[in-house]
């Protein structure tokens, strides 16, 4: 690798070149003599020889009104596991963690959970309502809840099932499928409080219901203390309009919490004195235990990390030498205070780079970079939140719940990666 002051020389020799229209093939050798592909015999015809791209002019502005990543990019998309569900309308894609960085998940990136399909409501048509144990009951109109105070927040969703094909066993090859059931998302929208304020909760009121406009109508309850303290009624997701897969034009945000009560195309609020029990809170989204019960309301998501790259869907390509690990963490109980990086199966440990902007409840990025010697590894992440929970070992996990749950699987991740830079799931026993 090319140390820092010889990229930066690099940089503005290779621009100084660029504008003067000097004969780059006689200049190359030296401009880039501390760069690897310079030090190659042959001049580099991408860098010697004048391309179409810089010869021919480009699209103009009216070819792409919205505005789309580069045709080169093509492969970064939701992708979904065929057997996992019977039907697309019920089913799941997932986010392609392995080809993102930073903290926040592009809109058209964010995986998509629906049980009926995605509901196209123009917002002029929209209504939520708020009923149950309040002084008033209210309906709202998308323009009147515009006109509450609003806020900004980054958090992730992550549903309860993310990485829950993994319980028995290594099975999914690559971090989208096994890890991508989570997003990170800018929300701006109105804190649910206000509007609770505003119809006037009794002194009963200690539950909230929930419900989606779409044909699954989903329900979740929701105590009382949670909708009071930072939920919100979300309109919009970085910067533009709620997605329609996302909920639009109105969804509920509850941060920390399993993905599933985060009610889409938000319909109703009930106010009630007692949970609901509704089928996504009993029959599913709860964990069964070994001995045949269940764990009722498991709402938070705990702590949890995954190397993005590499993995499976992103092997080392360039050899031996400098190697970026990167990955991401998350906590639904706060911010991630470390992220320790095991190349040896979890034998030693190194505390990896976080990088900055740590938000609470939203993913955080961590770096490591090492010199590989193009031995065998064995990668994994450990993340620990600030209010010092541990991310287990999928073993741990195992001996404190059992081999029969699905959901809220925080264990840590094993990628084997071989010599050659190819990388596979696998587990550590
Ligand atoms: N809300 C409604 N109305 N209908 C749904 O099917 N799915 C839930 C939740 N909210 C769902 C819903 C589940 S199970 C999850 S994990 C999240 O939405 C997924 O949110 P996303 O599609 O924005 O990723």
């Amino acid at each position: 690798m090319t140390d820092k002051n010889a990229m930066a020389v690099n940089a503005t020799t290779r621009r100084k070149m660029l504008t003067s229209g000097l004969k780059l093939s006689a200049l190359v050798g030296a401009a880039y003599s501390g760069m690897s592909r310079a030090n190659s015999q042959a001049p580099d015809p991408l860098i010697t020889e004048i391309q179409d791209w810089n010869r021919y002019m480009g699209d103009g502005v009216d070819a792409n009104p919205y505005g789309s990543p580069s045709q080169f990019e093509a492969e970064v998309v939701r992708r979904d596991v065929p057997w996992l569900t019977a039907d697309a309308k019920s089913s799941v894609n997932f986010t392609p963690l392995h080809a993102l960085d930073g903290i926040i998940t592009p809109n058209g990136l964010c995986f998509e959970r629906h049980h009926g399909g995605v509901a196209q409501i123009a917002p002029d048509e929209h209504r939520l309502m708020i009923n149950g144990l309040v002084d008033t009951p209210l309906v709202f109109t998308m323009e009147d809840i515009a006109r509450f105070p609003r806020e900004n927040h980054m958090y992730f969703l992550e549903c309860a099932a993310n990485s829950g094909m993994e319980w028995r066993g290594a099975q999914l090859n690559g971090c989208q499928f096994t890890h991508g059931m989570v997003h990170n998302v800018l929300y701006t929208g109105v804190p649910l409080k206000y509007l609770l304020q505003e119809a006037g909760i009794k002194t009963r009121g200690k539950w909230l219901l929930p419900e989606g406009a779409d044909p699954a109508h989903m329900t979740r309850s929701i105590p009382m203390e949670k909708a009071l303290d930072d939920c919100l009624v979300a309109f919009k997701m970085n910067g533009e309009a709620l997605r329609p897969e996302q909920g639009y034009p109105l969804r509920l945000v509850v941060p920390g919490w399993e993905g599933n009560m985060w009610v889409k195309w938000l319909r109703r609020l009930e106010v009630g004195d007692e949970p609901w029990h509704h089928r996504e809170e009993t029959s599913k989204y709860t964990d069964l235990l070994a001995d045949g019960r269940a764990r009722r309301f498991s709402w938070e998501m705990d702590v949890k990390s995954v190397i993005t790259n590499p993995s499976p869907q992103a092997p080392i390509l360039h050899g031996q030498g400098r190697t970026v690990i990167t990955g991401l963490a998350w906590s639904g109980h706060g911010t991630v205070r470390r992220v320790d990086v095991s190349v040896d199966g979890g034998r030693n440990w190194t505390t990896a780079r976080l990088d900055a902007p740590s938000f609470s409840k939203s993913v955080h990025r961590f770096y490591h970079e090492f010199d590989w010697d193009g031995r065998e590894l064995f990668l994994q992440s450990r993340a620990i939140d600030d209010r010092g929970n541990v991310q287990p070992t999928k073993n741990a996990l195992r001996h404190a719940r059992g081999e029969n749950s699905i959901y809220h699987n925080n264990g840590i991740q094993t990628w084997q990666v071989r010599p050659d830079g190819s990388a596979e799931n696998v587990e550590i026993s």
